[in-house]
């Protein structure tokens, strides 16, 4: 399994984001200016954040994204900051999907600074999010579509009722 984390960051909320989830899952978070950013070793999940400018993202943010090569990377996690809008995860999700990357549903979105409590809340996330898609590599499930909530709901209510008929049946014949 292997994670990385990259940003573009111009007055640093971005990278105080990155700097965050870092925090949780031990991994350098890279400026995409860093020489050592562009991706050359197939990467499972890549977070992946940048930031809003004239309503664009920074042109490098895209060019980086454009210039990843296909396959290079499983999935990402989008993480972004603007002062008004969640457009730049948007962005950069629909960028990344374009280039066939697999997109997690969640993302993290800040507005200007990262409060303080996303100390507490995102290294714990982040460091969830990466076992439960190493579990799923390693099982062999990654890909795989849940089932919807209230077909587990129906499942699981089916079997408590068997349950029930099974131990009211053992009753009768003691
Ligand atoms: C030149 C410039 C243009 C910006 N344009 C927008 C914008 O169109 N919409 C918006 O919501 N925020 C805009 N912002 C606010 C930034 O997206 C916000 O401050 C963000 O946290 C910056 O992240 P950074 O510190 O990592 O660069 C702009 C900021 C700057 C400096």
């Amino acid at each position: 399994m292997r994670v990385v984390i990259r940003y573009q960051s111009r007055g640093g909320h971005v990278k105080e984001i990155a700097e965050i989830i870092s925090s949780g899952i031990d991994i350098e978070p890279i400026s995409i200016d860093d020489p050592r950013a562009p991706l050359t070793k197939p990467v499972d999940l890549l977070f992946i954040g940048g930031a809003l400018y004239k309503y664009r993202l920074d042109p490098s943010l895209e060019e980086y994204i454009e210039n990843i090569p296909e396959g290079m990377v499983r999935q990402a996690i989008v993480f972004g900051s603007s002062a008004l809008t969640r457009r730049p995860v948007y962005l950069i999700q629909s960028r990344l999907k374009d280039k066939g990357i697999d997109i997690n549903p969640m993302a993290l979105y800040m507005r200007g600074k990262p409060k303080p409590y996303l100390r507490e809340i995102v290294p714990p996330w982040a460091a969830r999010e990466v076992k439960k898609i190493a579990k799923q590599i390693e099982e062999g499930t990654y890909g795989e579509e849940p089932e919807a909530p209230i077909v587990q709901m129906m499942k699981a209510h089916e079997e408590k009722k068997a349950a029930k008929q099974a131990k009211s049946e053992d009753q009768a014949t003691d």
